[in-house]
């Protein structure tokens, strides 16, 4: 599957983006482990999501979708799931089988977990560590997918600082501390989005957080709760930026998930010169949420602040976009975990953009571009979600039309892309 972008203009326009994806995984596995009935509502009916709830079922949790975004989800309790009969698939996922790996390793029975030749090259040592140092016993193939969690283990807490800011290990280890006696303490590096915590939280777990350290206390309980999932901020970056490169627009993205662990975006492209405001800011549960209003601004390079990007690190392909479409060169550094994404996303912007005239250089853990004008063309999405629609949005200012080739993982966090672009009146097919 492939889009097709002509050089569009975007018009006025009031917006919904699906779910927060980060937000709909972790409902569906907390409401699995909690006491009785959770619903969710807003929840991102992406394949990603899809495969945790298909894995959550699998193990003896019945899951009722009333709509694809309304689901009910019969919560079993921390002792409750049962061992699934075949390996459990996580596709495209490195959320769900890193976090589910953490809530694997308390279980007294043995698993298995699969995943899509993208997830299957993903690193997986830096959640097995901190879980083998908890009393888990994890194979894996060389620190990859596939991962078989022999269960039975009665884990122990640990004081873990985490070797990378991750969200998802960060996670992983604090599913597994509801299993294990005593404290388990996570210290992150720099600030990663605390959805889990939040969550954990509402639910009625006692969650200690003081500057970067996290701790919880083994065998809480979970109470079931109504979650309401904002919309995802990292699919709302898409429409913000081809919002910003168009002209004389001025767009409003309805209800979107502004936890400031995740907000990074915003401020790089405000510093940047974007004109973005959020308005009628309110919370859905322990969640910030705003409507986001954009309109159309003239974009400058600089030197990205690299204490940003743990907070805004999947929108760096988006971001690379911002930088080729501004003035000046813009550098960005500190972002070597990109090339451990669902593809090497420094190497795949870099080629897109470069097939699109746009000078990039790269490092290791950075990338400087060089502001232009995008010409027509042909580029590659490597098979990720992000890449795919970043570039579409560069294109809609090429000089011609672009085909971005192989686009099907768009599915995976954005269903509806195509649809809510072309209410945007951007020609993509
Ligand atoms: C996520 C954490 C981030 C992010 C991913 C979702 C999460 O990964 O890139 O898309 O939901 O916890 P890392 O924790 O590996 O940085």
């Amino acid at each position: 599957m492939n889009f097709i972008v002509q050089p569009s203009t975007v018009v006025d326009a009031t917006v919904t983006v699906p779910g927060d994806k980060s937000v709909s995984h972790r409902a569906l596995m907390l409401g699995g482990i909690a006491e009785g009935k959770s619903t969710i509502s807003g929840f991102l009916a992406g394949e990603d999501c899809l495969a945790t709830m298909a894995a959550m079922s699998a193990m003896g949790v019945e899951v009722e979708q009333s709509t694809p975004t309304d689901v009910v989800i019969n919560g079993v309790g921390l002792r409750g799931l049962v061992e699934p009969s075949q390996a459990l698939d996580l596709g495209n996922s490195g959320t769900a089988m890193r976090l589910m790996a953490g809530l694997l390793s308390g279980q007294s029975f043995t698993s298995v977990m699969v995943g899509d030749e993208s997830l299957t090259s993903r690193p997986m040592r830096r959640v097995i560590s901190p879980l083998a140092a908890m009393g888990a016993e994890i194979d894996s193939n060389e620190g990859c997918p596939p991962l078989t969690i022999r269960g039975g283990s009665q884990l122990r807490g640990i004081d873990y600082t985490l070797p990378v800011a991750s969200a998802q290990v960060k996670s992983a280890v604090l599913l597994a501390g509801l299993y294990a006696d005593g404290i388990t303490t996570v210290k992150e590096p720099a600030v990663t989005r605390d959805h889990t915590e939040r969550m954990l939280s509402t639910m009625g777990v006692e969650v200690d957080r003081v500057d970067r350290r996290i701790s919880i206390r083994g065998d809480q309980r979970l109470s079931s709760t109504n979650i309401q999932v904002p919309a995802d901020l990292s699919s709302a970056s898409f429409i913000m930026l081809a919002t910003i490169l168009s002209k004389r627009s001025d767009v409003l993205i309805e209800a979107v998930g502004v936890n400031p662990t995740r907000t990074g975006v915003i401020d790089i492209l405000q510093a940047m010169g974007a004109d973005i405001s959020l308005q009628n800011a309110r919370l859905y549960g322990e969640e910030p949420v705003a409507d986001i209003r954009v309109r159309s601004s003239t974009l400058h390079g600089g030197a990205v602040d690299s204490g940003l990007v743990s907070l805004a690190i999947d929108e760096f392909p988006v971001l690379f976009v911002a930088a080729a479409a501004a003035s000046g060169k813009t550098e960005f550094s500190g972002i070597g975990e990109l090339r451990v994404k669902e593809s090497d996303r420094i190497a795949a912007m870099a080629s897109g953009l470069r097939n699109l005239g746009i000078r990039v250089d790269e490092t290791e853990d950075g990338a400087t571009v060089h502001g232009g004008q995008f010409r027509g063309g042909e580029v590659q999405s490597h098979g990720d979600h992000r890449v795919a629609m970043s570039l579409a949005v560069a294109a809609t200012v090429a000089d011609d039309p672009v085909t971005v080739h192989d686009v099907a993982a768009v599915n995976t966090s954005f269903p509806g892309f195509t649809e809510c672009l072309g209410k945007l009146g951007v020609d993509i097919q």
